[in-house]
């Protein structure tokens, strides 16, 4: 008979560290204890080791240029082509292994592999055709697609003659996709007419002609038709618009050399939420961010070019630029994409992949795992899943329950879990133990990487003692890093750096970023990071400005005000709820409830949903009027409010209680 949950919970519970199973270190990338110290004794040197994963066309001449700080330059004078890196150099070797396995969401789906020669074929067709359309290197082009294999493709096309592409999620809204498409001046859009969820064609298109409606400059676009004709929408597309399958078709076997691109020329833009309504264009260089993407993926996801390697995320997010398409490809081994979701057609679908494709590696959310817990482990018991050697997680803290599910149940107490803790802004990996060296310690990420600096702070930015809460900082720059927010320097000095440097100087040691995350030490250096310490909401491991849903539920007729905070939630880790006072006299109805969630939905997407209107009368606000988020945020998780008799209108706080209690 199979352990139970409870026998589990009571074995595993007391067990606070793990060490990595011997049969792992002995065929792991990186065993060596040693390169913690030696990539400290030889920094910034030591990255020298990330950027010999890439094959450059002129050698670098400096490792890092730190002369003017924040400004970092890393690997200059050296160049190379992102798009080459993925597939050109594999092709003699690998050419016909695969590079994509791509799983449609519907189960008779005719699933597509492409090889390395096959990939190399079609990226190369559609850079030719963007050259076409005029697409020239350093126009930034919009990909707004979802988990289909033509969004690597147009990565890696765009990569290919040098046009940085910034992918907007999918599943954003048609406001979304537009603000990010003015923000960037971007020219081109690649799209396609739909996808599938749940079983049900989207119509993706009439979402992204929409957006188009509100883009303040001309725009060409591209349409991939990834629906089959039964289930295809009947939307006519404007001019200036023209099918995928054609442009690729009349450019049959075409070859595009690669563009040389300096170390430091940008790669992507990724748009990312930040305290204002305005998301943070965060730029990603060619020569710094590969190297971080490879060395990651290298040295903590162990991947080997042989390996099946599968990463659950949405290429729409940085987790999926770094570690579906850049890290593994770069790497040469075989990256899995699946357009659906976990649950469909039921909860076996995920487990029935992994058995299917024999997956080595699962890289996942807590999330994911938190509701992989809810349903049982009856569904990944019935298959067999011992193809895997390493499983890890990302987005945000993952409780020691879930860690220990994760570890015994989908890795059969046989893999190494890595916890890795990073942001869009890093690029890549920054704190995680190395599978193959560090032992772990379910809910804490670990130590910082090798060569990486970081350290939990006080206000004052004096290091905080074992076990006590401060603010994560890193100390040095790292190749990965971003370079700045697109157009906007001054943004970028202020939000990450403002904080902890010396700004003033221009010595690279006065430089501290901050990541806006809270955070403790242990004895042992493994940092436990507790969540953002910002505006920003961590929403299933998707970053959402409280901003940016508040200024879409006052653009609801009938509202006045609005204070969205995170409340916690038992799958999604934290939830949307919104207070809202409305106009005098305006009907606090279901109408309104529904007309503010749609608001929400128009204004970012179905992710920023709110879980709970409250209308109230008043927020909660200091005598000098600042309104109360962390009370608000006690107040939507029933916890205990201490004294609110310093707030201007304490009178208040039972009046929302006593509505939270009556919903
Ligand atoms: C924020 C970054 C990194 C790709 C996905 C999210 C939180 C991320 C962890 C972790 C605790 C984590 C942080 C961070 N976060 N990973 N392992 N443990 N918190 O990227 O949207 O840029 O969000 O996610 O709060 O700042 P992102």
């Amino acid at each position: 008979m199979s352990e139970t949950d409870t026998d589990l919970e009571a074995r595993l519970a007391e067990q606070d560290s793990f060490e990595p199973p011997q049969s792992f270190i002995e065929q792991a990338n990186v065993s060596d204890p040693d390169i913690y110290d030696a990539f400290e004794n030889d920094w910034p040197h030591c990255w020298e080791d990330a950027a010999d994963l890439l094959e450059w066309s002129s050698d670098y001449e400096q490792v890092l240029d730190d002369s003017n700080p924040p400004f970092y330059e890393w690997f200059t004078g050296g160049e190379l082509n992102a798009s080459a890196n993925c597939l050109d150099r594999h092709l003699e070797e690998r050419g016909d292994e695969a590079a994509i396995e791509w799983v449609g969401e519907p189960v008779d789906e005719d699933n597509r592999t492409y090889t390395y020669n096959e990939l190399h074929r079609e990226v190369n067709e559609f850079a030719a055709a963007l050259q076409e359309l005029g697409v020239g290197e350093d126009d930034v082009v919009t990909l707004y697609m979802p988990m289909i294999p033509e969004l690597p493709v147009a990565m890696l096309a765009c990569a290919r003659i040098g046009a940085p592409h910034s992918v907007v999620f999918a599943g954003f809204s048609a406001d979304a996709l537009a603000t990010r498409m003015n923000a960037a001046d971007s020219e081109y859009l690649v799209t396609c007419d739909g996808y599938y969820r749940r079983g049900d064609p989207l119509d993706h298109f009439d979402k992204a002609t929409t957006g188009l409606d509100n883009v303040d400059h001309e725009v060409d676009t591209v349409v991939v038709e990834r629906l089959p004709s039964e289930d295809a929408f009947a939307n006519t597309w404007p001019e200036q618009t023209r099918g995928y399958d054609e442009l690729v078709e009349n450019h049959a076997g075409e070859t595009v050399d690669p563009v040389d691109r300096d170390a430091e020329d940008m790669l992507f833009l990724m748009y990312t939420s930040g305290t204002t309504g305005q998301p943070k264009g965060v730029k990603h260089t060619t020569g710094g961010y590969l190297s971080w993407a490879a060395w990651t993926s290298h040295a903590v996801l162990d991947i080997k070019p042989e390996d099946t390697y599968f990463c659950s995320a949405d290429i729409g997010w940085i987790t999926g630029h770094s570690y579906i398409v850049y890290g593994p490809l770069t790497l040469g081994t075989t990256t899995m994409m699946y357009e659906g979701t976990p649950d469909h057609p039921d909860r076996n679908r995920l487990w029935e992949i992994i058995e299917e494709y024999e997956a080595n590696q699962l890289y996942t959310a807590p999330t994911a795992i938190r509701a992989f817990m809810k349903w049982g482990a009856e569904y990944p018991d019935s298959h067999d899943l011992s193809s895997l050697r390493l499983l890890g997680t990302v987005g945000e803290p993952i409780n020691p329950r879930a860690w220990k599910w994760y570890y015994k149940h989908i890795g059969n107490e046989e893999c190494p879990v890595v916890d890795t803790w990073w942001q869009t802004e890093t690029g890549g990996m920054m704190l995680t133990t190395l599978p193959g060296v560090c032992e772990m310690k379910p809910g804490s990420a670990g130590p910082p990487l090798p060569g990486v600096s970081a350290d939990v702070v006080d206000m004052s930015g004096s290091p905080v003692s074992a076990g006590e809460a401060g603010y994560l900082v890193v100390n040095k720059p790292w190749p990965g890093m971003l370079r700045t927010l697109y157009n906007n320097d001054d943004r970028f000095i202020n939000e990450y750096w403002r904080e902890y440097s010396n700004t003033d100087s221009d010595e690279s040691s006065d430089w501290v970023y901050f990541p806006e995350d809270g955070a403790k030490i242990d004895g042992d250096g493994y940092i436990t990071v507790l969540g953002r310490v910002d505006d920003v909401l961590n929403v299933s491991g998707h970053r959402l400005g409280t901003m940016e849903i508040e200024s879409a539920i006052v653009g609801v007729e009938g509202v006045a005000e609005a204070a969205v905070v995170g409340g916690e939630h038992d799958i999604k880790g934290e939830a949307v709820y919104a207070y809202v006072i409305t106009e005098d006299g305006y009907n606090h109805g279901e109408d309104l409830r529904e007309a503010i969630v749609e608001g929400v939905e128009d204004a970012i997407g179905p992710i920023a949903r709110p879980e709970a209107v409250i209308f109230t009368r008043e927020l909660p606000k200091t005598r000098s009027g600042k309104i109360m988020r962390r009370l608000l945020e006690d107040i939507a998780n029933g916890d205990d409010l201490g004294d609110t008799s310093t707030l201007r209108n304490p009178e208040v706080v039972e009046d929302i209680q006593r509505k939270l209690g009556s919903d």
